[in-house]
Formats: C-alpha cells, structure tokens, sequence
C-alpha cells in the first residue's frame, strides 16, 4: 500500500510496515558500529519531544540564535538590503523568522518543507503577521535542487538556514547540501545560516543530555517507535541514553548505550548487543570560525559577515553565492 503524507511516500507492506524504515534499521543494525538514521527520530511523538529540547534551560542554540537575531537587525538590513526574496529552507518556526523578515523588508517569503502540513501552517502564521507580503509555500525535499515559484524568478534570493541544521549532516552530505541550495537560489543569491561553535565539552555535553531527561526520551523514543512498528523486542529499559563529545570530528554524538549484554528480535531478524555497545542515532556537528568558513567555501558560498551572540555560543553567518573564476 502506498500512503502520501505530504510529498513523502509511505511504501507499508501488507503488514502496514514502514518499509524505508525497516530496511534502513536492519541494515543500520547489521553493522559493526550500529546506527540508524536520524530522520527516524521524528516521529509523531519524536516531533513534539524535540520542540520541547528548544525550551529545555541546557539547549543553548535556540536562545543564541534567537538573540542575535533580535540584537543584529540594523547590520542585517545594511548587508541584505530590502528586496530580496526570502527562501526558508524548513517550515519558518513562528520565533525565528518573523524577526529576520522585520529586519530587511524582503520582497517575498518561499517557505520549503517535506512536509505538506508544517509547511500550510507556517505560511499561514507567516501571512497573518506580514500582510502585503507575497508568501509562497513550496512542499519539497531541499536535499534536491527546488524550482521556485515565477513569481520570485527575477528576484535576488536570501536563502535562511538556521538552527545550526547543517551540523546534523556528516561534512560531505552538508557540502552536497550547499551545492544544491546554492544551485536552487542562483547566481547573486546570499545565503543567512546557523552554525553552532565549539565551546567546552561539558556545555555541549548538558546541552544534549538535559538534568530533566527529555533528550533521553528524545532518544530512547526511537528504540520504542523500532519496538512498536516493527515488532521489535528491544529491551528499551536497559538502554540509556548517551551524549558524547567526538572531538576528532569536532561533534556530539548522540548514542543508545547497553546497560548489559542483550539480545533481541526486530521484523524476525535477531541482534546482539553487548554491556557498554551501542546504537549511533545522530550527530551535531560545531564549528570553528576556520572550519565553518571551510564548510562554506567547499559547497560553493564565499563567507561575509559572521554576528555572535553576547556569550558567544552560536554564529550566523551571511554568505553570498561564490562566482565561478578561471584563476586561482
Ligand atoms: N540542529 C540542532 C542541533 O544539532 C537541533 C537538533 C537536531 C537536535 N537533532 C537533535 C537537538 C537531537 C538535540 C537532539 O542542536
């Protein structure tokens, strides 16, 4: 049976089974270092636990950014300029955006999500606190280049990434990521974009394992969601939940940690894990002001301006679309 949520196709078998799911947890288990990709997480339950990380007083990177949103509105409007038709890549959050729109008097808003009903949502929560601006959903996976609305062709593009999203991407999928955005937005386009800094291990570590739980929960919510959807067996209260800092790769790791040795079945398959093994479920990459302007220069932005916060936790970073050269 094929069941379209949004633009997102669900292929469920007879048994109403995720088949995406299941082949990326069984192929994900089977490896010597487990894993399962992260976009699993989100599930119905996934979603709502995740909003309320932004809230939680560990999870520093909403606020940040937030902050320097609020503080930096004059030096945006002096470097964007007005006219600039804003491309939201994910639905606007209802914090976030309108305070970036408030400060540059864009020409139009093209909000892109995968999902068909954030992205409704956001559009209309938008238009109601912008009248007069053109706002113009478009339901797609930004992973892909996007054709964007006639409406804004022959408008200058400032594409807005924030929420250090671009972290989450292991460096070679976020350079194919700022190729593609860098392809969709054209040439003169400038790109506004959230990237977390590095800072002391035990922030970054509080930050994704909060006194109050809920990231464990977060976490721990995705072996539940393997058990519920995919007969599973797993023995969710012997997991724990693990946030460690990777400091070659200069990221936080996010694991499901074995309390003992255990054994368990998922779709009729069995798996192992020993005392102390475990499950990699996502990564959060953070950055230098060197290793960021890198990341930029790799997928084709040349950086320009970079604003911090007053504690100096989090950056934005204004980039503009680099202009191919001959010459070194
Ligand atoms: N991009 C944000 C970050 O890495 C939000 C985020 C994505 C997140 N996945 C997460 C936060 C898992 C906590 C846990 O911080």
């Amino acid at each position: 049976m094929i069941e379209k949520r949004g633009l997102q196709i669900v292929d469920r078998d007879d048994d109403g089974v995720d088949r995406a799911f299941r082949a990326d947890v069984l192929t994900g288990l089977r490896e010597p270092q487990k894993a399962v990709p992260a976009r699993w997480l989100y599930d119905d339950a996934g979603s709502r636990l995740f909003e309320d990380i932004t809230r939680i007083p560990e999870y520093y990177p909403t606020r940040a950014e937030t902050e320097i949103l609020e503080a930096q509105s004059t030096e945006f409007a002096e470097q964007v300029g007005s006219g600039r038709a804003v491309v939201e890549f994910g639905s606007g959050s209802s914090v976030k955006t309108p305070l970036l729109l408030r400060a540059i008097e864009p020409a139009a808003y093209v909000p892109l999500d995968i999902s068909g009903d954030f992205l409704r949502m956001a559009a209309e929560d938008l238009a109601r606190k912008f009248p007069g601006l053109p706002v113009h959903p478009v339901e797609a996976d930004f992973m892909r280049e996007v054709a964007l609305p006639g409406a804004v062709a022959d408008m200058p593009k400032l594409g807005f990434f924030p929420g250090s999203t671009i972290g989450n991407m292991v460096p070679r999928t976020a350079v194919d990521l700022l190729r593609t955005m860098r392809a969709t937005l054209g040439e003169k386009s400038k790109l506004l974009i959230g990237m977390d800094l590095v800072k002391d291990r035990a922030v970054l570590e509080a930050a994704y394992d909060d006194a109050a739980g809920v990231t464990a929960q977060f976490n721990l919510n995705l072996a539940r969601r393997i058990n519920r959807e995919l007969g599973g067996t797993i023995p969710v209260d012997d997991l724990r939940h693990e946030a460690r800092w990777n400091d070659s790769f200069a990221r936080i790791e996010m694991h499901l940690v074995a309390r003992r040795d255990m054994t368990f079945e998922i779709a009729g398959e069995w798996f192992s894990l020993a005392r102390g093994e475990t499950i990699h479920t996502e990564n959060s990459h953070k950055f230098k002001r060197r290793s960021a302007n890198m990341l930029l220069l790799a997928g084709g932005w040349t950086p320009v301006r970079r604003w911090l916060d007053s504690r100096r936790r989090f950056s934005l970073i204004l980039a503009e679309a680099t202009i191919a050269r001959s010459a070194p």
